[in-house]
C-alpha cells in the first residue's frame, strides 16, 4: 500500500496543530529553511558544472556574482530568515560574531546558528555534503538578540536539523518529537515525507566512523579502542567497518539509519577536537537523541555542555546505547596520558 504524500509543509501545519498555543513562528522558520534548503541545492548540484563552464559570471538571485558555495550557503540562509521577523539575532559558522538582524526589519523571538555549508572541501570531489542548523528561544531581554541568545546549552534548543545534498538532497529536522526524514523530489520542487519517525537502530551495524589520519596524535585509550573495534587485541570477535565520508552530516545521516559509532576525539594536536559545539555538535546531538541514540564530548551529554564562545570545538562521540556503553567502557580501560 504506498503512503501518503505528505509534503514538509503539510508535515509542519500537522505538527503545529499538536500544539495549540503554537503561535506558527517555530513553523515559518521551517518553511524558510526549506526554501534555503533548495536553493542551496540548485547551487551544489551545479557547482561541478560551473567548475566546467569556467568563471561564473552568473549572477545569483540578488545580483550579485555567484561566490564560493560556503559563502554562498552563508548568504541565501541569512538572507531566507533576515526578513523573516522571527529571529532576533543569528549565527554562522562562516561568521565571526553574532549577526544582527537588519533595523530595517522586525525581530521575533528565536534565535538561528547555522553552520552553511558542512563538508566544503568534498564539494569538488562530488562528496555528499550538508547545511547544519540549531533553533533557540530568546533568553536576553535585550530588544534585538545578543551573544547571550546565542550561547545557550543544547537541551534548550527548540529545533534542529540538517540539510544533505547527497544522490538525493533531504531535509531531517526535530522539534523534540522525534526526527523527521524529507526528500526533494526535484521535479516538483517539493520535500516529501520519506522517513516518518527515524529511530536509530540498536545496536545496529558494526561500524565506526573515525578520520584514523589523526591516530598518531591519539592517546593510548583511544588507539586501544580502534584497535579493539578492528579486532586487532583478540577480545572483539567481530570486527566492525570503517566508514568515513569525512562530511559529518553524511557520516550522522548513515549513523541515524543503520547504527554504529561516529567519533571525532580531542587529540593532542587539538584537545577539543575539530568539530564546533554550536553549529555542528549541538544540533546533531539533538538529532541523535531523538532518534533514541547518545552524544556526548567522552565525559558530558553534548546537551549538557554550558557554551563558553560562539565557535568554540567539542569532542564529540555519538552512536547507539550498546556501542557508547562498549566505546565508554574500553575507553575508561585503559589509563590515559594527559591530552597535552
Ligand atoms: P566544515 O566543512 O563545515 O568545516 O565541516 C567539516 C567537518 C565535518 O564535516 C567533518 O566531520 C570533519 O570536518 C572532517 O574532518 P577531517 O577531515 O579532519 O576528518
Ligand atoms: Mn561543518
Ligand atoms: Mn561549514
Amino acid at each position: 500500500m504506498t503512503r501518503s504524500v505528505v509534503t514538509i509543509d503539510r508535515h509542519i501545519i500537522e505538527m503545529e496543530r499538536r500544539f495549540p498555543e503554537a503561535t506558527g513562528a517555530l513553523s515559518n522558520l521551517l518553511y524558510d529553511m526549506a526554501l534555503a534548503a533548495k536553493l542551496i541545492a540548485r547551487e551544489v548540484r551545479q557547482a561541478g558544472l560551473v567548475d566546467i563552464l569556467g568563471t561564473t559570471d552568473k549572477v545569483n538571485v540578488y545580483g550579485e556574482q555567484l561566490k564560493k558555495l560556503d559563502e554562498y550557503a552563508h548568504d541565501v540562509i541569512f538572507r531566507a530568515f533576515d526578513h523573516s521577523g522571527v529571529l532576533c539575532v543569528m549565527a554562522s559558522e562562516e561568521a565571526e560574531g553574532p549577526i544582527a538582524i537588519p533595523e530595517r526589519f522586525p525581530v521575533g523571538k528565536y534565535v538561528l546558528l547555522y553552520d552553511p555549508l558542512d563538508g566544503s572541501s568534498n564539494i569538488d570531489a562530488n562528496v555528499p555534503v550538508g547545511t547544519i542548523f540549531s533553533i533557540h528561544r530568546k533568553v536576553s531581554d535585550a530588544e534585538r538578540g545578543t551573544l547571550e541568545d546565542l550561547l545557550q546549552p543544547g537541551f534548550r534548543q527548540v529545533a534542529a536539523g540538517y540539510v544533505l545534498y547527497g544522490a538525493a538532497t533531504m531535509l531531517v529536522y526535530t522539534t523534540g518529537q522525534g526526527v523527521y526524514g524529507f526528500t526533494l523530489d526535484p521535479s516538483i520542487g517539493e520535500f516529501l515525507l520519506s522517513h516518518p519517525e527515524i529511530r536509530m537502530p540498536s545496536p545496529g551495524e558494526r561500524i565506526y566512523s573515525v578520520n584514523e589520519g589523526n591516530t598518531l596524535h591519539w592517546d593510548a585509550a583511544h588507539r586501544r579502542l580502534v584497535d579493539h573495534l578492528k579486532g586487532l587485541d583478540g577480545a572483539n570477535p567481530k570486527p566492525f567497518s570503517l566508514r568515513y565520508v569525512g562530511s559529518l552530516v553524511a557520516d550522522v545521516h548513515r549513523t541515524l539509519l543503520y547504527g554504529g559509532l561516529f567519533f571525532y576525539p580531542g587529540d593532542r594536536k587539538n584537545p577539543q577536537g575539530k568539530l564546533r559545539l554550536l553549529f555542528e555538535a549541538a544540533p546533531i546531538a539533538f538529532l541523535v537523541e531523538q532518534a533514541g541514540g547518545r552524544a556526548t564530548d567522552g565525559r558530558r551529554r553534548i546537551l549538557d555542555i554550558e557554551p563558553e564562545s560562539l565557535h568554540q570545538r567539542t569532542p564529540l562521540y555519538l552512536g547507539s546505547p550498546p556501542y557508547m556503553e562498549l566505546l565508554e567502557r574500553v575507553l575508561a580501560e585503559t589509563p590515559t596520558e594527559a591530552m597535552a
